[in-house]
This record gives C-alpha cells, structure tokens and sequence, in this order.
C-alpha cells in the first residue's frame, strides 16, 4: 500500500483571461519508508506539487490519496486534521510563529492533538536537534539553522508518516546546512517517516532513493538511485 499516490495532478491559475497551466497531469506513487527527492528548474513547480501532496492546497484537476485517503474531496478543515495527524512539513523560509518561544512552537501540533505532556514532549525534541538550553528563545533570538532545528523538531513532533520539506537548506549555510541535513535522515531513519524533499542540491538529491524531475510542470524523469539497494 503506498503512503502517497498523486493521479494525473494537474494545477492551473486564471490570469488575464489566459490559462497558466503549473503542473500538467503529474503521478507517481511512493511506498511508506521511502526517500524522495523533487528536482527541477525554478519555477517548474516544485513548491506547487508539495503544497498539493500535503493538502496545503487544492489541484485543479486529479487526485491525491495520502495513506489511502483521497484528499480532493475533503474540506478545509477535515484536510487539516488530515495534515495533523500524518504530515509533517519544514519550509524554506521556516515559517515559526513569531509570537511563540521555541518550545511553544513545537507544542502547537501537540496541543492541537490534544497531548497532556506537550512541554515535555517538545522540550525533548528540542534536545533532540540539540537546543535544549534555547526552548524559551522567541524566534528572531535565533539563528537561521537554529530556527530550521526548531522547524524540525516541530515537524515531528507529531511522528508524522510522511514529512515534507522545501528546500530546507535553502536559506543556510554550507555547514549549517549540512548538520541540517543529517539531522532530517537521522530523524527520519529513526522514526521510519517517508521522506519528500524539494531540492536545487543534486547531492542532497543523491542521498535519497528515488529522484523526480519537474520541468515546466510535466515529470520528465523518476530515477531510482543506487541508496535503494543499500537501504531497502
Ligand atoms: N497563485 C499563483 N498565481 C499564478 N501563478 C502562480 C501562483 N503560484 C505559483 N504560480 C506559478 O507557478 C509556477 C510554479 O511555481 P512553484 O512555486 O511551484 O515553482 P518552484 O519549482 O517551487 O520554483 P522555485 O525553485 O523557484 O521555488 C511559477 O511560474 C509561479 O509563478
Ligand atoms: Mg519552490
């Protein structure tokens, strides 16, 4: 059974009377485990396929099943019980509530499903990506891969099956980068999460089992990579 099947995904926006066609009948299917990386120029439409895997947002046209459930025909609200019961999602640019210490950021999807020890499961996890001291640190206290660390920690607090992330190094550093990136692979082997990582970093790419191409909204190519024989 796959943890995410996208059917013919198609997304189109109105603007001038023209028709701008983003994602042009995309599908592909992923086994819950898996790592999967999506490559592809700017703007071919990358963030636009996460959004819709993720029921961020609605395609036009086709159909996304996430554990078998069918997420085009569900509300608004019901899509985001779905995301907080299965996705776990780091952006580029972070997105923390600027109003919220770290350790109140990571408790939000805890308190949201409704768990007593959210403080002690969130402070936990900020010890996990190694800010165990920063927990009560708003996040303009804290540095770029710092806040990308509490993003994480945020993303699986829930124990998501399926964690997506944008470019999640797109905003740090060479080494903060890296330390980023080998966090996510060692929380993601560890919990058995699948992974659907957006990425310009072909060895970012390289280090997942299977890589997408987008190019102008249409999949041009889904390679295998060797890490599927070692890994699987
Ligand atoms: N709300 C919108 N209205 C019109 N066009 C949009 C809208 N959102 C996105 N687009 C267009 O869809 C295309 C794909 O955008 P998307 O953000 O998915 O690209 P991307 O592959 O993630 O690019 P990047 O690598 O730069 O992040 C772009 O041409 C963008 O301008
Ligand atoms: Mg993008």
């Amino acid at each position: 059974m796959s943890i995410l099947r996208a059917e013919n995904l198609t997304k189109t926006y109105q603007s001038g009377g023209r028709t701008l066609t983003v994602l042009n009948s995309v599908s592909f299917e992923i086994q819950p485990g898996d790592t999967f990386s999506i490559v592809g120029p700017s703007g071919s439409g990358k963030t636009t396929l996460l959004g819709l895997c993720a029921g961020l947002d609605r395609a036009s046209s086709g159909s996304i099943y996430l554990n078998n459930i069918k997420l085009d025909t569900l509300s608004e609200d019901e899509r985001a019980a779905v995301r907080n019961q299965y996705v776990g999602f780091i952006f580029q640019n972070f997105q923390l509530l600027p109003t919220l210490t770290a350790l109140e950021n990571v408790m939000v999807p805890l308190e949201l499903r409704g768990e007593k020890r959210a403080g002690k499961t969130a402070q936990e996890l900020l010890e996990r990506v190694g800010l165990g001291q920063r927990g009560h640190h708003y996040p303009t206290q804290l540095s770029g891969g710092e806040q990308q660390r509490v993003s994480l920690a945020r993303a699986f607090a829930n124990r998501p099956k399926i964690l997506f992330a944008d470019e999640p190094t797109g905003n740090l550093d060479t080494d903060t980068s890296a330390n980023v990136v080998d966090l996510i692979f060692e929380l993601n082997r560890e919990a058995g999460t699948t992974l659907v990582l957006v990425t310009h970093d072909l060895e970012l790419a390289s280090r997942t089992q299977r890589i997408i191409r987008i190019k102008g909204g249409n999949l041009v190519s889904d390679t295998l990579t060797e890490n599927r024989i070692t890994t699987n």
